[in-house]
C-alpha cells in the first residue's frame, strides 16, 4: 500500500489506518484471522483507544496478533486517552495512567503514537506537556497528536508541549464534509459557510499535521453507512458509475475519494471484513480526477457557490 509521512515525523504510514473500535464484534479465531491478514495487504498501522471496549478491544487485538517482539517490530500502534466515564481528562495523572493501561493490554513497552481523544474543557497544557515528557523520555510513547480538535486548542498545547503533533483525528466521510464546506462557501449568507472547527484542514496542512479521518463510510454521528442507503441515492449512483468505470467496489471509490484531497489525510477504517478492508487498501491505488472528486461531492448534497 501507498505510505506517507506521519505529520513532520519521520514514521511512514499506510494511506489506509484499520480502526480496531469495533474488533470486540469478532471472536478470537476471526480477530486473528482479521489481523494478520491485514498485515499480509501491508495494513500493518492499528488504531486503538483505551475506552474502545472499555479496554477489551486492545486486548482482543494483542491476542489476534499473538504479540511479541518481532509482530511488535511489523505493526504500528497508535492509541488514545482522554476520554473517561462522564468527563473528559487531560491531567498528567490520567494521560501517565492511562498510557501504562494501553500497553499493558496491547503487550508493548512503547506506541508509536499517543492521541488526546477528545478536547478536555479543563486542560491544563503544562501537565500534558509534562506528561508527553515523560512519556518520551521513558521511550513509552514515540509521536504525539491530538483528536477532534480546532486550531486554536491546537496552538494552545504548543505553547508548552515541545513534540511536534503529527495527526489530528477527525470524523470526515463523503457525508460529512464540514472540513471542506466552509472552505468553499467563505463568507456567504449559507448553512455550509458556518466554520464549525476554526478551517481545521487548511491548518492541518500548514503545520504539517496529517488528519485521520475517522467513520470514513458513516454518516451523522455513527446514524448508518451511506454506501447503499436509500438516503442518499444521487450519491449511490454517482459512486456506483465512478466505481465501474475504474472496475472496483463502492467502498473503494468511498476511501478514494478521500485520498484524492491533497491534504494527504490517512482514514481511519472500522470494518472488520476483510474483503472490505481489500477495498480499503485497493484505494491507494485509485487517483480520481478533479471532476470525478467534485462530482461525488455535488451528488452528496453539497452545492457549489
Ligand atoms: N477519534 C475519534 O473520536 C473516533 C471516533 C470514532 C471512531 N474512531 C476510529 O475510527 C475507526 C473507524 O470508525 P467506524 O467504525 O465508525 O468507521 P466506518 O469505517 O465508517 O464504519 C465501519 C462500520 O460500517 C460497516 N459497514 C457496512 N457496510 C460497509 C461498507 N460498504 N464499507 C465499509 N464499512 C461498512 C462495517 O461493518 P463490517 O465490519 O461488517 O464491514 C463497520 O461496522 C474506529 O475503529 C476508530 O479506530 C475514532
Amino acid at each position: 500500500m501507498r505510505t506517507i509521512k506521519l505529520g513532520s515525523s519521520s514514521l511512514e504510514v499506510p494511506v489506509v489506518a484499520v480502526g480496531c473500535m469495533r474488533i470486540n464484534t469478532l471472536d478470537g479465531k476471526e480477530a486473528e484471522h482479521f489481523v494478520r491478514s491485514a498485515m499480509e495487504i501491508g495494513a500493518n498501522f492499528f488504531d486503538h483507544a483505551d475506552i474502545y471496549g472499555t479496554g477489551k478491544c486492545e486486548e482482543i487485538f494483542a491476542e489476534a496478533v499473538q504479540m511479541s517482539p518481532q509482530v511488535r517490530e511489523n505493526i504500528i500502534l497508535q492509541s488514545k486517552c482522554g476520554i473517561r466515564k462522564g468527563m473528559f481528562d487531560f491531567s498528567k495523572e490520567h494521560i501517565l495512567n492511562s498510557v501504562d493501561g494501553i500497553l499493558q493490554r496491547l503487550k508493548t513497552d512503547y506506541l508509536d503514537v499517543l492521541l488526546l481523544h477528545r478536547p478536555d474543557a479543563l486542560v491544563e497544557p503544562e501537565e500534558v506537556a509534562e506528561a508527553f515528557d515523560l512519556l518520551e523520555r521513558e521511550g513509552k510513547v514515540r509521536h504525539f497528536g491530538v483528536s477532534n480538535q480546532n486550531p486554536n486548542q491546537i496552538e494552545l498545547l504548543k505553547k508548552y508541549v515541545k513534540q511536534p503533533l503529527v495527526a489530528n483525528q477527525l470524523q470526515m466521510s463523503i457525508t460529512n464534509t464540514t472540513m471542506i464546506d466552509s472552505g468553499i462557501n467563505v463568507n456567504m449568507e449559507n448553512e455550509a459557510a458556518i466554520n464549525r472547527d476554526g478551517s481545521i484542514m487548511d491548518y492541518c496542512r500548514l503545520h504539517d499535521i496529517t488528519i485521520q479521518p475517522w467513520s470514513p463510510f458513516q454518516y451523522g454521528f455513527f446514524e448508518g453507512v451511506f454506501l447503499g442507503s436509500d438516503k442518499f441515492p444521487e450519491l449511490n449512483a454517482k459512486i456506483d458509475e465512478i466505481a465501474a468505470k475504474y472496475d472496483v467496489s463502492n467502498t473503494t471509490i468511498a476511501i478514494a475519494w478521500l485520498l484524492r484531497h491533497p491534504a494527504q489525510m490517512q482514514p481511519v477504517t472500522g470494518t472488520m471484513n476483510l474483503e472490505r478492508l481489500q477495498d480499503c487498501v485497493k484505494a491507494s491505488d485509485v487517483h480520481l480526477t478533479r471532476q470525478e472528486w467534485y462530482d461525488i461531492y455535488r451528488a452528496a448534497g453539497n452545492v457549489l457557490p
